[in-house]
């Protein structure tokens, strides 16, 4: 036999030198979960070991993260329903806790990046991303509404933000913004390709987020469809978009790869609750390797093309690399 493929796998060393795709915790963005007020760390039952924080805890997290290698936080503030309404008014209120933390967090930590969602859910009394008029989600009426919402956030010092909401024109309209304010270095990762997915569940338990009517079958994306997703990353591409994203990670590998190959810009993948979540649920029970699994599952999606994964796993990653690599 001439051609013997274990030889370049016979000892750790040699497949660690040959090894193609290299996870590092730097590659990955930690969500996390404001609520306004002193209460304790409240766990969410769906996203075992993820909390909602208080500002003084999230900022205990950010300083253990920090410590760990992980600098780059994506933040999301669960509003109260008394807060909520049809327009979304507190997102940009002078009063929004969430706006008030990111300021405080920015000048705590300075070497930390954090990005917020730009979206109409976590504080419309609709549940939905965008406008609601008679049923429909309205696209051009949404959009004053996310720029707003953007400024505001970049007006308190947030260093990307990451529209979520999938309207269409909404990262040029949001740039615009941004730039007129004064805000260019502000950048854009857009959720490019998302999905209308089984597998937000989790996180809409942990906002209490979810459509009071309907879904969201007309702004997400058909799970069925990949070429539509090069005809939104074109889009966002134009638009003036930093960084493009695709949600889910998982069911959506090949998406990040065919992405990858489409565009120059980097690509980012957003490991998704649900797929953490059940992922946790089978360690739970021993069926899996959790340190084993969680880490092939993330490398998996950098192999696919992704340059950045946002991931419930970031903190347990950042231990156990540590662990491995001193
Ligand atoms: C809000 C938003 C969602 C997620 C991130 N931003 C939920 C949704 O679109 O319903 C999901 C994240 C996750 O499941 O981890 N627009």
């Amino acid at each position: 036999m001439l051609q013997r493929p274990r030889r370049n796998r016979k000892s750790p060393v040699i497949r660690k030198m040959l090894e193609e795709t290299v996870l590092l915790p730097s590659n990955l963005i930690y969500p996390l979960f404001l609520v306004d007020g002193k209460s304790k760390p409240d766990p969410i039952k769906s996203l075992p070991g993820i909390f909602r924080f208080s500002l003084d805890d999230l900022s205990k997290e950010i300083e253990i993260c920090l410590g760990l290698g992980i600098k780059t936080f994506v933040l999301f503030p669960a509003v109260s329903d008394s807060l909520k309404d049809k327009k979304a008014t507190y997102s940009y209120s002078s009063k929004n806790f969430y706006l008030k933390a990111i300021s405080t967090l920015k000048k705590k930590f300075p070497e930390a990046v954090l990005m917020s969602d730009v979206a109409m859910d976590p504080y419309s009394s609709d549940g939905h991303d965008g406008l609601v008029k008679n049923g429909q989600i309205v696209n051009d009426e949404t959009l004053p509404i996310l720029a707003k919402m953007a400024v505001a956030q970049a007006e308190a010092g947030i260093d990307i933000v990451g529209p979520s909401d999938m309207m269409d024109g909404r990262v040029g309209f949001i740039r615009e913004a941004l730039d007129k304010a004064g805000h260019e270095d502000v950048s854009i990762m857009s959720y490019t390709a998302k999905y209308a997915s089984a597998y937000y569940g989790p996180f809409r338990d942990a906002l209490d987020s979810a459509p009071k009517s309907g879904d969201k079958k007309t702004y997400q994306m058909n799970p069925a469809n990949k070429y539509e997703a090069v005809r939104e990353a074109l889009l966002d591409e134009q638009e003036g978009a930093d960084i493009l994203m695709v949600k889910p990670a998982l069911c959506y590998l090949d998406v990040i790869h065919l992405l990858k190959e489409s565009s120059v810009l980097p690509i980012a993948a957003y490991n998704v609750s649900g797929e953490y979540a059940m992922l946790k649920a089978a360690c739970e029970k021993g069926w899996l390797n959790y340190d084993a699994a969680m880490s092939e599952q993330l490398l998996s999606i950098k192999r696919a093309g992704a340059d950045v994964i946002l991931t419930y796993f970031a903190k347990d990653f950042g231990k156990l690399f540590k662990k491995q690599n001193g």
